[in-house]
């Protein structure tokens, strides 16, 4: 079994794709944004919080069937809140934070056989992974996929709203001193604009394949 790290920007189809390919697979799924956001959420509810006590505050823990749990409470549903998405860049870029995720991260991908996506995961988190997918679509593409998740959690938001929401977060996320989102050397690079989750779910799937029977 190989760990795959795919990363990008917001709604370039990272964690839709990211669950299809370790279903295919049989590989386990990591979704390291809703960790940063499960921080984000806690720091929302404890303002005060130490954050040379993380490790000691903070459980984060994801059930068999996808859902997130913060010390014993189920917030996969609040973390998705527009209040979380527009401050979960700067929550991410403290240094305690990061290294507090990090480690957790690694811990969890060491057994193998896991699908990351997040922003560092072939950067930083497993620079050794022996698959790494650089996922990007323009702006406008990513925006419209949004859109149609919004309106249908009845958040009437306007495309353009949202355009610039996804260019803030990006510029943010790409221009942070610590892990900042990049393309790694050896990632591959998969621009999901014209492509569907069939087509790029395939792709990668047949990708991973090749490094398993590379890894034989
Ligand atoms: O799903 P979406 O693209 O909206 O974002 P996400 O994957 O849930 O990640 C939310 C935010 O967490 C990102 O905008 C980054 O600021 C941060 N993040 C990060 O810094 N490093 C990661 N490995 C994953 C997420
Ligand atoms: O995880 P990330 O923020 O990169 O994106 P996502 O939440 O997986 O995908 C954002 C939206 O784009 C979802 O509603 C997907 O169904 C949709 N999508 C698409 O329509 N076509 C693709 N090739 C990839 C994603």
């Amino acid at each position: 079994m190989i760990n795959i790290a795919i990363d990008g920007p917001a709604a370039a189809g990272k964690s839709t794709i990211a669950k299809r390919v370790a279903t295919n697979l049989g590989y386990k799924y990591l979704d390291t944004g809703a960790m940063y956001r499960a921080i984000t959420l806690f720091f929302h509810e404890n303002s005060d919080t130490d954050l040379n006590k993380l490790a000691e505050l903070i459980d984060i823990e994801f059930s068999q069937e996808g859902k997130l749990f913060l010390n014993d409470k189920d917030v996969t549903d609040k973390i998705r809140e527009s209040h979380i998405t527009k401050n979960v860049s700067q929550v991410a870029s403290l240094r305690e934070v990061r290294e507090f995720l990090v480690d957790l991260q690694r811990k969890i991908a060491s057994k193998k056989g896991y699908v990351l996506d997040g922003r560092d995961i072939g950067s930083v988190v497993l620079p050794d992974a022996e698959l790494k997918v650089f996922m990007t679509a323009s702006p406008e593409v990513r925006a419209k996929r949004r859109l149609i998740e919004e309106h249908s959690r009845g958040n009437m938001i306007e495309l353009s709203t949202l355009i610039d929401e996804i260019i803030e977060r990006d510029t943010s996320d790409m221009t942070r001193d610590i892990s900042p989102l990049i393309q790694a050397d050896d990632a591959v690079l998969v621009s999901t604009d014209e492509l569907s989750i069939d087509e790029v779910t395939n792709e990668i799937v047949e990708l991973a394949n090749k490094k398993v029977i590379g890894e034989k």
